[in-house]
C-alpha cells in the first residue's frame, strides 16, 4: 500500500505517468466517471482548508464515489483529545482512502503508520504540500508545456509557505531549473531546504528583495500569501504582510508569455487587477488541482484502468 507524504514519494517517471492520467481525464472526463463506484475518501482536515478540501471532494465525486470527514479539529474528536493515530485506525475501518491536513509537521507520516488505508497528507503546518505541488507541476506542463528549462520566481512567505517547500523539492529533479527566491529577509526560504535541497542539487538560485528586480527573467511567478497563523506575534505579521503586492504596474517588468500561479488563498498579495491579464494563471490552477487529485486517488487505489 501507498501513501503520498512527500513530493518526493513518486518518482519522476511516475510523475510524468500521473499528470499524463490527470491530462487524460481532463480530455475524456466520461471515461472516469465511475471507476471509483461504491469506494470512499475520508477528509481529516484538522486546520482551516476550502480548496484542498473541496477540491478532494470533488475529485472522489467525479469518480463515482463518495465523501465523509471533517472539516475542523473542533468539530471531530481531536477536540476530546483523542490522538492521530487512533483516529486513524478508526477511518481505516470506514473509508478506502483518506486525505489529511494538520497544524503539526509530520502528523500525517504519524497516521501512515497505522493506517490501512492510502494517507495523503493535504498540507502539514509549515512542512509540505505534495497535492499542491501536483497541482502545480500539471499546471506549469499544461500551459508551459514543460517542467525543465524553466527560471521560476517565489515571491512572498518563503518561510512558512508549505508550497513552496514542496514545489522547490519537485523541482530539483528536472534540468535547467534556477529559482530566483523573493522574500524579506525574516521570510527567507529555510535553510535546510537552501542547503539540503537547492545547494545539495547544484541548482542556480539567488535571494532578493524587490519583485520589479526579479520579474524580467521569470518564465513563472509563484506567488504565496504571508501565513498570519503561523506567526508568534502579530506586530511581525502586521509588518511584513504588505511586503509584495503585485499590481499592472509591476507587471509591466514581466515577460509576455511569463505565467502568475498562486495556490490560494490570495490576501492581498495579487491585486484583483491582474485577475483579467492573460498570464494570471491561478484560478486555470484550481481547475489543474482537481484533476490530478483524480489521477492521484486512481493511482493510490490501484485502479485497473485498462478496464474502464
Ligand atoms: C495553501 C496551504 O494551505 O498551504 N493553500 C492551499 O492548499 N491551496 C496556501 C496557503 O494557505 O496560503
Amino acid at each position: 500500500m501507498r501513501h503520498l507524504l512527500s513530493p518526493l514519494d513518486f518518482s519522476v517517471e511516475e510523475l510524468d505517468k500521473l499528470l499524463d492520467l490527470a491530462g487524460d481525464i481532463e480530455r475524456n472526463p466520461d471515461k472516469y466517471k465511475e471507476a471509483c463506484k461504491g469506494k470512499k475518501i475520508a477528509t481529516l482536515f484538522y486546520e482551516p482548508s476550502t480548496r484542498t478540501r473541496l477540491s478532494f471532494e470533488a475529485a472522489m465525486l467525479n469518480l463515482g464515489g463518495s465523501v465523509l470527514g471533517f472539516s475542523s479539529a473542533s468539530s471531530s474528536s481531536a477536540a476530546k483529545g483523542e490522538s492521530v493515530s487512533d483516529t486513524i485506525r478508526m477511518i481505516s475501518c470506514y473509508a478506502d482512502i483518506c486525505a489529511m491536513r494538520h497544524p503539526k509537521e509530520g502528523a500525517p507520516l504519524v497516521a501512515s503508520s497505522k493506517s490501512r488505508i492510502p494517507v495523503i497528507n493535504a498540507g502539514d503546518g509549515g512542512h509540505q504540500h505534495p497535492t499542491q505541488t501536483l497541482t502545480d507541476l500539471l499546471t506549469i506542463r499544461s500551459l508551459k508545456g514543460r517542467l525543465s528549462n524553466l527560471t521560476i520566481g517565489l515571491c512572498g512567505d518563503l518561510k512558512f509557505g508549505r508550497t513552496v517547500h514542496s514545489l522547490i523539492e519537485a523541482l530539483v529533479r528536472y534540468t535547467d531549473v534556477k529559482f530566483v527566491l523573493i522574500s524579506p529577509d525574516e521570510l527567507r526560504v529555510p535553510e535546510y531546504i537552501r542547503e539540503d535541497v537547492l545547494a545539495a542539487h547544484n541548482i542556480p538560485f539567488k535571494e532578493v528583495r524587490k519583485l520589479e528586480d526579479a520579474l524580467p527573467e521569470l518564465d513563472i511567478l509563484y506567488m504565496t500569501r504571508v501565513q498570519r497563523e503561523r506567526f508568534f506575534n502579530e506586530e511581525d505579521y502586521v509588518r511584513l504582510k504588505d511586503s509584495y503586492i503585485l499590481d499592472k504596474q509591476k507587471m509591466t517588468y514581466a515577460p509576455d508569455d511569463m505565467l502568475i500561479l498562486h495556490p490560494l488563498p490570495r490576501v492581498n498579495e495579487i491585486s484583483v487587477e491582474v485577475d483579467d491579464d492573460p498570464r494570471a494563471a491561478y484560478f486555470r490552477q484550481v481547475q489543474y488541482g482537481v484533476y490530478v487529485r483524480m489521477a492521484l486517488i486512481l493511482t493510490l487505489l490501484e485502479t485497473d484502468l485498462d478496464s474502464l
